[in-house]
């Protein structure tokens, strides 16, 4: 392949992986999207491996099994293990900065001279910082969201000055670094490895649970920018390219996620988020109060009087994989008359769009889908709001306590409607472990049980008590 035709293929690569980023942007042009970033990435690997490879045996040697391991751990994966398998995917491309890095330094070739030299050896440098970083902090927020590590911020004393230290001791190794020949840097080059690595640990570590939504957008960026520094030191146009879109969509989307809850990007990533939370386990003030159980029977008879009903999907829902279900429910009632629709919370779930994806899964129409700002003012004229699974995006104590971790996050304003209906398994507390007050509330009812139990339960009686026609029921 010609350069000629290598810069056609990674310009059109760089065009459907920008095409993509825009249909991913929207629910309805997803799918498409997803299509344009598979075809930009056959191009990109078809022409780079055509061109950048003398022993194809070796890279298939090494891209054989990847794909079997990838595609076999991919396709078994729950959507509710998505986010673990994100952060998890994040510390491969650190790590694979990290080496290149190091293996570009030590690499013999046509030796760089004058300022080629310095601006190489400063992309090594600064690719590895960004590649270690994005290693050990995801391998942390790996382990946190799958509960292998506490979920609480870990509040060392001094924490700030020893991010300052960690960063200082970096800049005086790179100082090193830049005047050593290669191989003589491999040591300022491996303790800044180290040092970055800590860094990455200690940052991640330090944040709460509750803001571990703008943990994984965080470092969905890193690993962009750990890429990108890739790209640098590969010499390679469309690495950096892809390496700048990740990081920089990654970016927005941690302004989004600080955006929704109420959170300034510096206070989250210098962490520490909910450490003088202490009435209760998780933080907050103890509520004490008698919540009011209720019965399959009566949700029937609650939601198949209402006219308007608001339901917002949460976590459980995910777990239980409710939502086919659920949309039965929504059709049963409008066939009945009622004003049906869903109210999403921007971090409901376990990862950005959890609840859009697993609506848009069981086939709601999107213009029965809203989201917070569209839905919040519509609370107060509800007959029912349905919380499903859902939890912290519910709680008031987010308006009231300042002492709660999730102080300041915008919530969905359930309180509002006329009667709250929680479907959950008992009383346990959401993500950032804290108390619900709703749940005492004197409008509030709670349906105990699995949200997939339940939920059937409240078909099949939707379907018996009101003889409704269950011709466009699923068989799920
Ligand atoms: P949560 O506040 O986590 O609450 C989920 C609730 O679902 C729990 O209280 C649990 O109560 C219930 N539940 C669990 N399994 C269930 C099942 N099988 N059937 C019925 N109920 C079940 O969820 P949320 O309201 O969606 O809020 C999301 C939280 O996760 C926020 O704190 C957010 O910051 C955090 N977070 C979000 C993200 C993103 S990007 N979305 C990423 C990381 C963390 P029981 O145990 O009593 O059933």
């Amino acid at each position: 392949m010609s350069n000629n035709l290598l810069t056609v293929a990674y310009i059109a690569a760089s065009a459907l992986f920008i095409l993509s980023l825009g249909g991913l942007a929207d629910q309805e042009t997803a799918r498409k999207g997803n299509l344009f970033g598979i075809a930009g990435m056959v191009i990109a690997f078809t022409a780079t491996a055509w061109v950048g490879v003398s022993n194809y045996g070796v890279l298939l040697g090494a891209i054989f099994p990847a794909v079997v391991i990838g595609a076999f751990l991919a396709s078994r994966v729950a959507m509710t293990s998505m986010p673990e398998l994100v952060a998890i995917l994040h510390s491969f491309v650190g790590a694979a900065a990290v080496l290149v890095g190091i293996g570009n330094y030590l690499q013999t070739g046509q030796p760089l001279l004058g300022a080629e030299e310095t601006i190489h050896k400063l992309e090594i440098f600064i690719g590895v910082f960004i590649g270690a970083i994005t290693f050990t902090g995801s391998i942390i927020a790996f382990g946190k969201l799958r509960t292998l590590i506490s979920s609480k911020p870990l509040m060392l004393p001094a924490r700030h000055l020893l991010n300052l230290s960690l960063l200082i001791a970096s800049v005086v190794l790179g100082v090193w670094f830049m005047g050593l020949e290669s191989p003589a840097g491999l040591t300022p080059l491996l303790a800044m490895t180290a040092i970055a690595a800590l860094l990455g640990i200690h940052l991640v570590m330090a944040i709460g649970g509750a803001d571990m939504p703008v943990v994984i957008s965080m470092l969905n960026s890193y690993s962009g920018w750990a890429a990108a520094a890739a790209g640098f030191m590969l010499s390679n146009d469309l690495l950096i390219i892809t390496g700048a879109l990740v990081g920089s969509s990654g970016a927005i989307l941690s302004y989004i996620m600080c955006k929704a809850m109420n959170r300034s990007f510096f206070s989250v990533i210098l962490g520490g988020f909910g450490a003088n939370a202490g009435a209760s386990a998780g933080g907050g003030t103890a509520i004490v109060g008698e919540a009011k159980p209720t019965t399959v029977e009566e949700t029937v008879e609650l939601l198949t009087d209402a006219s308007s009903v608001i339901i917002v999907p949460g976590y459980g829902m995910a777990v239980a994989q409710a939502q086919h279900t659920v949309y039965e429910i929504t059709q049963l009632l409008r066939e009945k008359g009622v004003n049906v629709r869903f109210g999403i919370h921007p971090v409901a779930g376990r990862m950005p769009g959890h609840m859009n994806v697993l609506l848009a899964e069981a086939n709601v129409p999107y213009d029965e889908v809203f989201e917070l700002e569209d839905i919040n003012n519509e609370f107060s004229q509800a007959d029912v709001a349905y919380v499903i699974g859902a939890n912290d995006v519910t709680n008031p104590s987010a308006k009231t306590d300042p002492k709660s971790p999730i102080f300041g996050m915008p919530i969905l304003d359930v309180e509002k409607a006329k009667t709250v209906l929680f479907v959950k398994r008992g009383m346990g507390s959401g993500y950032a472990g804290v108390e619900n007050e709703l749940f005492f509330r004197d409008n509030t009812m709670m349906l105990f049980g699995d949200a997939k139990k339940m939920t059937d339960g409240i078909r099949e009686g939707a379907v018996n008590s009101h003889q409704v026609s269950p011709r466009f029921l699923s068989s799920s």
